[in-house]
């Protein structure tokens, strides 16, 4: 069965005192959940984050990226073997802004996402169309090559350590989120494609997560569209009682 996940991204915020102050209103806040709660600080404040939460059985602390070579002459970048060495499991690859700002194409995404896996790591894995992309009717097809150029030499046995993320680009700390309809439509296009490829067996355990302004106010309803498991939350994850609300959606 798939799981529900609720999973914070909180980008390039919070400093040290703030990730404390943060964690420690989370503790307080999330005793329990229906579905799995991580939160993924910036790489400085993952030690320390872990450390926090390490005897707390509720909330994942996880990573927002890695790099894909093992060690070596990568100036200013992070291997899964040092992310799994404080306790890390998981890793965000091929978030929107990523791809947009660093570059990552799916050539890259690819090789990262097998390191991830070669060190037995879980992998939250991000695509979604532009706006134009969208406009042009063509959503499908750019979501559909973005799974398969990096995921689709995976073996299916791997599918147990990937989660999917489905985030339009338009609806990203925009304030404009998919409708549920929209949100459910291209999920179930994303399990299809999934199930083409490896079966449905396969495909009806993957969790696909929705990502783009989700907030207290529409969680409840994306998420109980059937082929929508759980949310990847950026800027509403940053307030621990908006994180609290849409973990509560479940
Ligand atoms: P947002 O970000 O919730 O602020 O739109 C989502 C994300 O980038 O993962």
């Amino acid at each position: 069965m798939r799981k529900h996940i609720v999973a914070g991204n909180w980008k390039m915020n919070n400093d040290l005192a703030q990730t404390e102050t943060l964690i420690s209103e989370l503790k307080h806040q999330i005793k329990t959940s229906n579905a799995e709660v991580m939160i993924a600080p910036t790489a400085t404040n993952l030690w320390q984050a872990y450390q926090t939460l390490k005897d707390n059985t509720v909330i994942e602390v996880i990573a927002q990226n890695m790099h894909f070579a093992e060690n070596g002459a990568y100036t200013g970048e992070i291997s899964a073997s040092m992310l799994k060495s404080i306790g890390v499991n998981t890793v965000i690859l091929g978030h929107s802004e990523r791809r947009e700002y660093f570059n990552e194409t799916d050539d890259i995404l690819a090789k990262k996402v097998d390191a991830a896996l070669a060190n037995n790591m879980r992998v939250i894995f991000c695509f979604g169309e532009l706006l134009e992309d969208r406009k042009a009717g063509n959503e499908e097809t750019v979501v559909g090559n973005q799974i398969k150029n990096a995921l689709f030499h995976l073996k299916a046995w791997d599918f147990k350590n990937i989660v999917l993320a489905y985030e339009p680009v338009w609806a990203i700390g925009t304030g404009e989120t998919a409708s549920p309809e929209q949100a459910q439509d291209m999920h179930a296009f994303i399990r299809k494609t999934i199930a083409d490829q490896y079966g449905y067996e396969i495909a009806n355990d993957v969790s696909i997560l929705y990502g783009g302004s989700v907030k207290p106010g529409n969680a409840k309803e994306i998420f109980s569209k059937p082929d929508v498991d759980g949310g990847l939350i950026g800027g509403a994850s940053l307030n621990a009682e908006d994180f609290f609300a849409i973990v509560n959606a479940f």
